[in-house]
């Protein structure tokens, strides 16, 4: 089949230079949302009518399946379809879709796809308990041999749909809307596009009076619902935005825990991009996943933690607070609370890395600490070797970043810098206070420390008194 997205509108109630279909919905454009879920219908071509905003919609979601029909000035629902129509294959139907309704899934699409087959049109209708607004469904008698049936094919037969701003006050009593979604055999289709009228309410070419049209030439119009009505919710404005990311996160949610992940409270997590969880994992409240994270099994994430494009390996546990980028963490070890992973740094088995630890494209071999107050950049750190509180690697000198090498076995004292490049030697250790300009040599201790002298009967200053002014 065909699919077109419409997604030319200009949002006004979003209060945005963005234009709204790229709006964000966990991370990713409402557009987006909406492509993938046209994709996984293997469709033969995607048309998005894109209008306002200009070439932001199609630079954003530049790719080579996508033929981008532009519709400006934007005179209704029908004529961006006519945009549209020269992209379209004849001997398939077409599916109209809209840009800002993300959360319809592939599941009801195909029904409604099926309901229609490919000689007649399609409408996906939802009965809601507040039908303002809406294109009206307006159907005929229903006919009494369809008894054995569910009951909405109880209903009679589709007529036609009356705009909310067209419509009497009988037909504004109708429940069941139009969401906007439908199929269509698609040389029907053209040819009616073509017949369009503005003369409406809101002088709109309307997509939606192809249904009369149809009826009118004897063309059967078939209803399909979706499983739930926020598959047919639109977005009109940030507070409809922030409603249906509640309601795609807690799917997210229901589906982790349906594969066994733990989760502290389900409204409290937010995915944004694939989290995949071993068994036996556990999150606590307030998390964010960005990107592709992937968790080994046994792995528990505490409050407050970001990870973005991470992989923690099993048993491990993250404690509340930590940021995690582009990092990888190896199994059985501790990070945080409050540690800061940056981009390239992968952590081997049974690392501890503590509190206020910053580490950035640092390797770091198995059994080694960091616990509390450190900065590691862009260093190699072997095996068991701890590093003191307050260590820094001065890794850049203002110009250029330089590596800190530290070998197994090493012990770097508190509150040392270790000025890159340098490398400490296998088995050294490190004075508490060191400023490391040169290599340490391995299995030796190498301190640079001022002596210490205590000045005998030495006096502390005392305030001067000056008189007062009165
Ligand atoms: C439309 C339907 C209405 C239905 C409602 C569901 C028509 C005439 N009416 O209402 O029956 O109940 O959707 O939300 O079709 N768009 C364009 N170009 C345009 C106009 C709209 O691309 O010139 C896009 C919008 O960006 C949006 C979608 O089409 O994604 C629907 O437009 P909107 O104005 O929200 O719908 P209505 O016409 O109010
Ligand atoms: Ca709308």
């Amino acid at each position: 089949m065909n699919v077109v997205i419409l997604a030319a509108g200009m949002g006004k109630r979003m209060r945005s230079e963005l234009p709204k279909v790229l709006h964000e919905l966990a991370g990713k454009p409402m557009l987006g949302h909406v492509l993938d879920t046209c994709r996984s219908l293997s469709p033969g071509r995607i048309v998005v009518v894109y209008g306002h905003g200009g070439d932001q919609v199609p630079t954003a979601l530049a790719s080579s399946d996508i033929a981008w029909a532009l519709q400006s000035p934007q005179l209704g629902t029908g004529h961006a379809v006519m945009q549209a129509a020269p992209h379209l294959d004849d001997s398939v139907p077409t599916l109209i879709l809209y840009g800002d309704v993300p959360l319809t899934t592939p599941d009801t699409l195909r029904r409604l796809v099926t309901a229609a087959g490919p000689a007649q049109l399609g409408l996906l209708t939802v009965d809601l308990p507040d039908p303002t607004g809406y294109g009206r469904i307006v159907r005929g008698p229903s006919s009494a041999q369809h008894t054995q049936t569910p009951a909405q094919d109880l209903r009679g037969p589709i007529l036609r749909i009356v705009e909310h701003k067209d419509a009497d006050p009988a037909t504004l009593r109708i429940a069941e809307v139009n969401t906007g979604i439908m199929v269509a055999p698609t040389a029907h289709l053209k040819r009616w596009l073509s017949k369009l009228s503005n003369s409406n309410a809101q002088q709109e070419y309307y997509l939606t009076d192809i249904v009369g049209m149809a009826v009118s030439e004897g063309i059967p119009v078939v209803g399909a619902q979706p499983a739930a009505v926020w598959e047919t919710l639109g977005v009109n404005s940030k507070a409809q935005l922030a409603e249906l990311e509640r309601v795609h996160q807690r799917r997210v949610a229901d589906t982790l825990l349906d594969a066994g992940v733990g989760l502290a409270d389900p409204a409290r997590i937010d995915v944004r991009g694939t989290l995949t969880a071993g068994r036996d994992c556990f999150i606590d409240v307030n998390c964010v996943f960005e990107g592709t994270v992937v968790l080994g099994d046994g792995v528990r994430i505490g409050a407050n933690c970001v990870l973005h494009d991470a992989r923690i390996d099993s048993h491990t546990d993250i404690l509340p607070m930590c940021h995690i980028d582009q990092a990888q963490v190896g199994a059985g070890s501790r990070i945080g609370p409050f540690a800061r992973l940056r981009p390239g740094t992968v952590l081997g088995e049974d690392n501890h890395v503590g509190n206020f630890v910053e580490m950035k494209n640092t390797k770091m071999a198995a059994h080694s600490k960091a616990n509390h107050l450190a900065y590691v950049g862009d260093a190699v750190v072997g095996a068991r070797v701890n590093i003191g509180a307050g260590t820094i690697t001065c890794n850049y000198d203002g110009a250029n970043k330089h590596q800190t090498i530290i070998e197994d076995d090493a012990f770097i004292g508190s509150d040392t810098q270790l000025v890159a490049p340098v490398t400490v030697g296998k088995g050294a250790t490190l004075g508490a206070g060191t400023t490391l300009t040169r290599n340490a040599p391995p299995g030796e201790l190498t301190i640079s420390r001022a002596k210490q002298t205590s000045i005998a009967g030495w006096k502390r200053p005392v305030k001067i008194k000056t008189p007062s002014k009165d």
